[in-house]
């Protein structure tokens, strides 16, 4: 059974979760404004993940006889000054998810949780992914510059790159 603190505390982490879906959902629908088809798919795939790793949390609380308590879930920003000012946001935001999982670990340990600090090393190892692609977007970003040709390269590779994963079967 799950102590009602740690319960809370995985709550608030679910909340921000699915505000990352929220988050790269508004930048996919930005870039396809732009444009830009394949960065737009790479946000909508990131925007599913962020889906699963809430999913993720609700199943862990639910499992464990706690009670999931959704709430709201804040409005993301519309629009981003450039496509580099939305990767940079992107790559802030999940520092922000890495030092929150950091948090949640802490309330386990406090309550002596070993299943909820046991099962969030997967999140912990997830964030040092979601951080080095987040950051690698933003390099080449930083490298294109105003190169419309290279951002248009680039934005084709990445929706090529999304249309393999996706037809290829998941490992696990
Ligand atoms: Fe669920 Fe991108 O952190």
């Amino acid at each position: 059974m799950i102590q009602a603190g740690v319960a809370e505390a995985f709550n608030g982490q679910i909340n921000k979760e699915f505000y990352s879906y929220y988050l790269y959902l508004a930048m996919a629908t930005h870039l396809q404004g732009r444009g830009l088809k394949g960065l737009s798919a790479l946000m909508r795939q990131k925007a599913a993940e962020e889906q699963t790793h809430a999913m993720k949390l609700f199943d862990f609380v639910e499992a464990r006889g706690g009670a999931v308590v959704l709430a709201a879930i804040d409005a993301p920003p519309a629009t981003w000054d450039s496509v580099l000012a939305a990767a940079e946001a992107a790559y802030d935001h999940e520092c922000f998810i890495s030092r929150s999982i950091d948090d949640l670990v802490a309330v386990c340990r406090a309550a002596n949780d070993n299943a909820g600090e046991t099962f969030l090393q997967w999140f912990v190892t997830e964030q040092v992914e979601e951080e080095e692609t987040a950051q690698e977007l933003v390099d080449q970003l930083r490298l294109i510059g105003d190169n419309g040709a290279a951002l248009y390269m680039l934005d084709r590779d990445l929706g090529a790159g999304v249309a393999t994963a996706a037809a290829t079967p998941a490992a696990t």
